[in-house]
């Protein structure tokens, strides 16, 4: 049989791909059509469940490289030496909207790096902004129903989005980002990067200092505004994807330089900032950016499918040298993302090749499951510990986690009701230009003005307690948008 022979799913040729097999010229299919049968049944079964958020995205190929070697704070390899270059994957999404749904919506950016480093996959699940909507992740579930769709009329819904936002004024902050021209940014190319919780840099001896990523864009910033987001949601839908795809193809590859701002415990117990609260940052002032490395995209995916939908990112792939804080936040998600991947991709998730480390195949004693496609472990010991071989735990301080004290008694521990959430959205507003400060006012109006009076004016509120002016110009946008309808 030639190389080139059209086969069925298992392996026998293919005589005819464009007539079904019938009884009859006139007569009904024939079940015993095996060749019609693989190839429909197989297409009835091509779709897996999109992401549950950031399902519309786009993913590249690329590397990253050590600038500054790290290793007096971080046993990670991939950190440890000038010039270290490690491979990366990437992928950038909106949150949103579905897989179909158009790239330029207002919406923050998912903004997710994978580095295949030598001692397993680390993964930083960020986005284009560097705080968040809440600060518990038991909050999340419904956050997200609010900026889905309506669960009778299946559409946005205004009433939904302002009622949640405006009960929980902690995502003032992260809304005045996205209402502002960041929340449309041109492409996925000409935005930064923030792996916005705060994590920790851990040594050798499992001692560590608190971190947090920054990815600044070599493109330089560009947002759109909102009408021309708008015209592009109906011109062209996959803008961004495009954008990113026709760059690395035609060779003009997206870079980043990736900075940390760096805190040690005893800065953290004196910072004015809980550091473990993502609605928060930390000023740049007091913690500076420190370069740290460059990352390149410089490899489009072959097959989106493969590589793009069945990449599974978790803030759960960490490698020594970097562990989780406590912001919990960041704890709830340790465990939803391999979780849901599970859900979307099955149990041998880590098997798909997009997934698979690079450094070695994983070398454990888990087996079998759905799609267990990587040989299974083939004849090795399936236990441990065992007399006949097999891979063994290294018992080296720090691997795995970091040394520190936690006190306290177990209780639902809200954080205390201060004005902690208004002063840094205010300090935001009076750092913007006067054309920004127009655009974040019309943008807000122009959203705002669907939902129901008494949203508004809970909304407004929150947005004179972070300055006056802010709420005060909301409250005339308003005020005049209710008049011209
Ligand atoms: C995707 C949960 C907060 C960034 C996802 C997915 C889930 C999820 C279930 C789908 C993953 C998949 O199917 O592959 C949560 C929960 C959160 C949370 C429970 C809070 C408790 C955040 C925050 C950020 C973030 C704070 C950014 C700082 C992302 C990104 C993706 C994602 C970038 C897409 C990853 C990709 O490109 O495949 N999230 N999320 N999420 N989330 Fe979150």
């Amino acid at each position: 049989m030639s190389p080139s022979t059209l086969t069925t799913s298992t392996g026998q040729p293919v005589d005819n791909n464009q007539t079904s097999l019938t009884a009859g010229p006139d007569g009904p299919l024939l079940l015993a059509d095996t060749h019609f049968i693989d190839k429909i049944t197989h297409f009835d079964r091509e779709r897996i469940p999109e992401r549950v958020v950031h399902a519309k995205g786009a993913g590249a190929h690329g590397v990253f490289e050590c600038t500054r070697d790290m290793s007096d704070l971080t046993r990670a390899g991939f950190l440890g030496s000038v010039g270290k270059r490690t491979p990366i994957f990437t992928r950038f999404s909106t949150v949103g909207g579905e897989s179909g749904s158009a790239d330029t919506a207002r919406d923050p950016r998912g903004f997710a790096v994978r580095w295949y480093t030598e001692e397993g996959n680390y993964d930083c699940v960020g986005n284009n902004t560097p705080v968040f909507f809440i600060r518990d992740p038991l909050k999340f579930p419904d956050f997200i129903h609010t900026q889905k769709r309506n669960p009778q009329t299946h559409l946005k819904d205004a009433d939904m989005f302002w009622d949640f936002i405006s009960l929980v004024p902690e995502s003032l902050h992260q809304v005045t980002i996205l209402f502002s021209d960041r929340g449309t940014p041109d492409g996925y190319r000409h935005m930064h990067g923030y792996g916005s919780h705060t994590f920790k840099l851990v040594d050798d001896k499992g001692r560590f200092k608190y971190f947090k990523w920054h990815f600044r864009t070599n493109q330089g910033v560009k947002n759109l505004t909102a009408q021309g987001a708008n015209q592009l949601a109906g011109e062209n839908p996959d803008y961004a994807t495009q954008d990113l795809f026709n760059a690395i193809d035609r060779q003009d590859f997206p870079s980043w330089t990736c900075y940390m701002q760096i805190m040690d415990e005893a800065q953290a117990a004196k910072c004015r900032w809980n550091i473990f609260d993502v609605t928060k940052v930390w000023p740049q002032k007091e913690y500076p950016l420190i370069e740290v490395g460059k990352m390149t995209l410089d490899r489009n995916p072959d097959n989106y499918f493969a590589e793009v939908e069945q990449v599974a990112f978790s803030p759960a792939n960490l490698v020594p040298g970097i562990d989780a804080s406590y912001d919990r936040m960041l704890q709830g998600r340790l465990f939803s993302y391999p979780d849901t991947h599970r859900h979307r991709l099955g149990p041998n998730f880590n098997q798909i090749p997009i997934n698979v480390p690079r450094n070695h195949l994983p070398a454990n004693h888990q087996r079998d499951g759905l799609m267990a496609v990587r040989g299974n472990g083939g004849s090795a010991p399936n236990y441990e510990p065992s007399s006949f071989g097999g891979p063994v735990q290294t018992n080296e301080l720090g691997v795995t986690y970091s040394i520190q004290a936690v006190t306290g008694t177990v209780g639902r521990h809200t954080y205390p009701l201060t004005d902690d959430d208004f002063v840094q959205p205010g300090n935001l507003y009076r750092l913007l230009s006067d054309e920004q400060k127009q655009h974040l006012i019309a943008n807000i109006v122009g959203h705002l003005k669907d939902a129901k009076k008494f949203i508004q004016e809970r909304q407004v509120g929150h947005f004179k307690r972070a300055d006056p002016e802010y709420g005060s110009r909301v409250a005339a946008g308003l005020k005049a948008a209710a008049a011209n309808m």
